[in-house]
């Protein structure tokens, strides 16, 4: 089944208030939950984006009564709330939270979700509405997704609507995200399914198009007349931390490429959408990203560099190696930084590098694009004492430090012409008073408007396999190129550098 998502203008978006609906949570035990989906909740509730008539369902394996489901939710918002907690708001939120405990592989834990439902839209007037949010790990979205289906729970009926927001990780390669995504679709029409990538709800990625779009002076000059190359850094001074066993088997390529990273690519290199809706914005992006070159064996060598850090420092504190992690193979070959070199065939960017980099355990934690234009030409100052002059850059601040910053080169005071480059800085909380945040409230408000612009559709998920599926492939060859080590606080391995030493530029400092 694929059925086009209804389009939903800006202005309908903004009047339209969140209809009743349930909100089912399956994995209601779990960290998600606690330190992401309550506190967002609790945020939208504070900005009176809830509806008046909703309701939270926890569904877990554990069986306990709904009152001690509703004593861990109220620990996990005194914990992790991300605002002052208003006593009546936190007591009216746990007051809807209801509770249903059974495997999510029994059918008995649906039947009785399907009471509890009903007993909902009857006593609160939810009127049938829900969202089953798979907060779960990933093996089991498929079970759940058909178990539904089987209890009739995916059914839209007389006027209600039923919708499935998946977490990532969304399959470990095309063709496991294919499969997924087939059954998913088996049971829900493609506009029922909500896939989260969590870069999404960030403001300063969203805040991409409207640089891109919303000013006059960036589009004219966004393509390879006048860009020399993109940059783009996700680096994470966190390890691995207690996730070994999971990531030992996931690694930085999966974990962060076809998902996180190429979102940013996307919007980036993205063609304007004649309409800021979601079937035109998620077309063109899917574009952007199909028009990724694919990358032969013979070219991953020269383009991909994968590392895995060594023991060092962070902030000043000592971090073992990555094999020495808890639940990580003494021997292991996971990669936990990966850099690219990508070009992306069109007539906007052929012939423009995009680099990509992300690595765990690295020296500073930043996430940002940065867009480097061409020279200009030398000869006008060659009788000057100029050697060179640097680069016009655009850097967009995605985070920490929220903002943007454009570098351009201006004439020191004084007699002589000297030219330093300079910084013109955007800071968002120098103009915005914007309250921490979890990054969930506008994901989780879109779905319950409807509004499926800032999720994935199959396609798109599948685009992005699509591009990493090779080079995950080549590293599986006997001869393929060797994991490079990084010793942790540090910039990543200095096989990267090369990527770019090639054609004369360099990454910007991450240390
Ligand atoms: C997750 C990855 O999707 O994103 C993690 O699985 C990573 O490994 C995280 O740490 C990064 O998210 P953020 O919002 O902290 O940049």
């Amino acid at each position: 089944m694929d059925v086009a998502a209804p389009t939903l203008t800006a202005e309908k978006r903004m009047a339209r208030r969140a209809d009743p609906c349930t909100f089912v949570i399956f994995g209601a035990a779990g960290d998600l939950t606690k330190r992401l989906l309550m506190p967002a909740l609790y945020n939208l509730a504070a900005s009176g984006r809830l509806p008046d008539a909703f309701c939270i369902v926890g569904v877990a394996r554990t069986k306990m009564p709904a009152d001690a489901f509703r004593q861990e939710m109220r620990a996990a918002l005194e914990q992790f709330a991300t605002e002052r907690i208003a006593p009546d708001l936190l007591d009216g939120l746990i007051g809807r939270c209801r509770y249903v405990g059974g495997d999510f592989d029994d059918p008995s834990t649906y039947e009785e979700l399907k009471h509890e439902l009903a007993d909902v839209a009857h006593t609160l007037g939810t009127r049938d509405n829900c969202l089953f949010y798979l907060a779960t790990p990933p093996g089991v979205f498929a079970h759940i997704a058909r178990l539904l289906g089987e209890a009739g729970l995916a059914n839209e009926q007389d006027g209600c609507w039923r919708r499935l927001i998946v977490e990532k990780p969304f399959g470990v390669d095309l063709q496991s995200a294919r499969a997924l995504n087939k059954e998913l679709l088996d049971v829900f029409a493609e506009n029922q399914i909500y896939r989260i990538d969590h870069y999404l709800g960030k403001e300063t990625v969203q805040n991409i198009m409207v640089l891109r779009f919303a000013n006059g002076m960036f589009e004219p000059i966004w393509n390879r007349r006048y860009i020399d190359h993109v940059q783009i850094t996700v680096a994470e001074t966190v390890t691995v931390e207690k996730r070994g066993k999971l990531y030992d088997h996931t690694g930085a390529l999966r974990d962060m490429v076809p998902n996180h990273l190429f979102q940013l690519l996307a919007l980036t290199a993205m063609e304007p959408p004649s309409c800021f809706v979601a079937e035109d914005v998620r077309a063109e992006k899917l574009k952007a990203i199909e028009a990724i070159q694919p990358l032969s064996r013979a070219r991953i060598a020269n383009n991909v560099v994968r590392g895995q850090y060594t023991a060092g420092q962070i902030n000043g504190k000592a971090v073992p190696a990555y094999r020495d992690a808890p639940n990580v193979a003494p021997q292991s070959t996971t990669e936990t930084y990966v850099a690219m070199r990508l070009k992306i065939d069109n007539w906007r960017w052929a012939g423009v590098p995009f680099y990509l980099r992300t690595g765990k355990a690295l020296g500073v934690r930043k996430t940002e694009i940065a867009i480097k234009f061409h020279s200009a030409p030398l000869a006008l100052f060659r009788d000057m004492p100029v050697e060179s002059l640097t680069q016009n850059l655009l850097v967009l601040r995605i985070q920490p430090d929220e903002g943007a910053a454009l570098h351009f080169n201006a004439k020191i005071p004084g007699p002589e012409v000297q030219i330093e480059n300079v910084r013109m800085n955007f800071k968002y909380g120098d103009y915005f008073e914007a309250a921490p945040k979890t990054g969930y409230e506008t994901l989780i408000y879109d779905s319950m408007i409807g509004d499926p612009m800032l999720f994935q559709r199959a396609a798109d998920i599948e685009a992005g396999w699509r591009v990493v599926d090779p080079i995950l492939d080549a590293w599986q060859e006997p001869d393929a190129r060797g994991l490079c080590s990084y010793p942790a606080g540090s910039s990543g391995p200095q096989a990267a550098e090369a990527l770019l030493a090639q054609s004369g530029q360099q990454w910007r400092a991450i240390t």
